[in-house]
């Protein structure tokens, strides 16, 4: 298992999730992390419906009201506490979630 260093717990707030990019081969690791009711997940930057990367602005993953991450392309939304798609063409599906490790000193590390 591998770790990485993302960024301290108070740099990430609620209504403003985090964009990170981890070198891996062959292609990068995209995800973001999200505060939502004071817990922070982290999930692929993945949409399910085409597999392309949810946001066209950089750390832009929510919807207007900040109650849904939503993806920029076809508007699907999700669950921020468990990444499940409530409304859009990939309905019912998953964003992947990833795992944190949130143990030492207000850091935030990536598991891989
Ligand atoms: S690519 Fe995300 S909803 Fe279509």
């Amino acid at each position: 298992m591998q770790r990485h260093f993302l960024c301290h717990q108070q740099d990430i707030v609620e209504g403003k999730p985090r964009e990170f990019e981890i070198p891996m081969e062959p292609t990068p690791l995209s995800l973001f992390v999200i505060r939502y009711e004071n817990q922070l997940y982290a999930y692929q930057n993945r949409c399910p419906h085409l597999n392309i990367p949810l946001n066209w602005q950089p750390d832009d993953f929510l919807s207007l009201e900040h109650t849904h991450i939503q993806c920029s392309t076809h508007g699907a939304l999700f669950k921020p506490d468990d990444g499940y798609c409530i409304a859009g063409p990939c309905r019912d599906e998953k964003l992947t979630r990833l795992t944190l490790d949130l143990s030492q000193n207000d850091e935030i590390w990536l598991q891989i």
